[in-house]
């Protein structure tokens, strides 16, 4: 059992094999999939993505890079996608420093407005953020919802991490937790409590040792979790059950079922 929290297995890049890729994810001990939307018609690959594969659940939001696309209309198409069948959370959404793809104000404008939009929805949110770590703390912070959600693609410091932690959000790992200059996020993962961690792909992206050069897929969130095994020196069916049971359990999926599944 595990889970890749963070995949964008709706995107262009796996319509000629998204059969193929998602049979792999299941031999490799895949069960559930996150598909994270990024722009409107990305959220509705991704609910599409979701109907068609018992595995996959979707997140619906606008990133970052596309803040700049958002006008009046988008948030009505939002709350609609929202109600659809194996919508999980709202994301991702968040601040994006390093491309700038839209304008900082921008960006700060509508990560505000769309965090207050998931708290109207009810749902948990999927966080971004990319060199904007002290910004995005901060508007964390000030956020009046009930701050339950996820880092994705955790990339501060300890100190960070241990102020989302306090706030109640789950921080996801990366598949560049396998990379040698990835020594910040190895010590974010050996301090922070395991029951706090989710592993990701964030794939076609991101793509850990010793697959770097390939398109990423979900199968190969078996690299993170493994490493996350050697760096809390805990048995890697441990950190698949219990990272697979954070999944569940901050997207509030199969609430009624865990019983069951989890209870010894
Ligand atoms: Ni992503």
């Amino acid at each position: 059992m595990l889970m890749d929290s963070h995949s964008h297995i709706e995107m262009k890049a796996f319509d000629r094999d998204r059969d193929e890729v998602l049979k792999r994810a299941k031999d490799a001990g895949v069960d559930l999939i996150i598909a994270v939307g990024i722009d409107l018609a990305d959220c509705e690959r991704a609910i599409s993505i979701a109907g068609k594969y018992d595995e996959v659940y979707a997140a619906v939001g606008i990133h970052p890079h596309h803040a700049k696309e958002i006008d009046e209309k988008t948030y009505d198409s939002l709350r609609e996608m929202a109600k659809r069948e194996k919508v999980v959370a709202y994301g991702e959404i968040g601040l994006d420093f390093f491309r700038n793809l839209s304008p900082r104000e921008i960006q700060i404008k509508r990560f505000r407005e769309q965090l207050d939009l998931a708290g109207e929805l009810g749902l948990p949110v999927v966080i971004h953020d990319r060199e904007a770590h002290s910004e995005t703390l901060k508007m964390l912070e000030k956020w009046n919802g009930d701050k339950r959600g996820i880092i994705h693609c955790f990339s501060g410091d300890y100190a960070m991490a241990k102020k989302c932690l306090d706030m109640g959000f789950y921080i996801s790992i990366p598949g560049t937790i396998t990379f040698n200059k990835s020594e910040m996020l190895r010590e974010v993962v050996k301090k922070a409590p395991i029951s706090r961690l989710l592993v990701e792909t964030d794939s076609p992206f991101l793509t850990p040792h010793p697959k770097r050069g390939e398109r990423n897929e979900p199968a190969n969130v078996v690299y993170t979790a493994r490493k996350v095994a050697e760096i809390k020196d805990l048995p890697i069916e441990d950190v698949e059950r219990i990272t697979s049971k954070n999944t569940l359990n901050v997207f509030g999926i199969g609430k009624y079922e865990q019983e069951s599944c989890y209870g010894r």
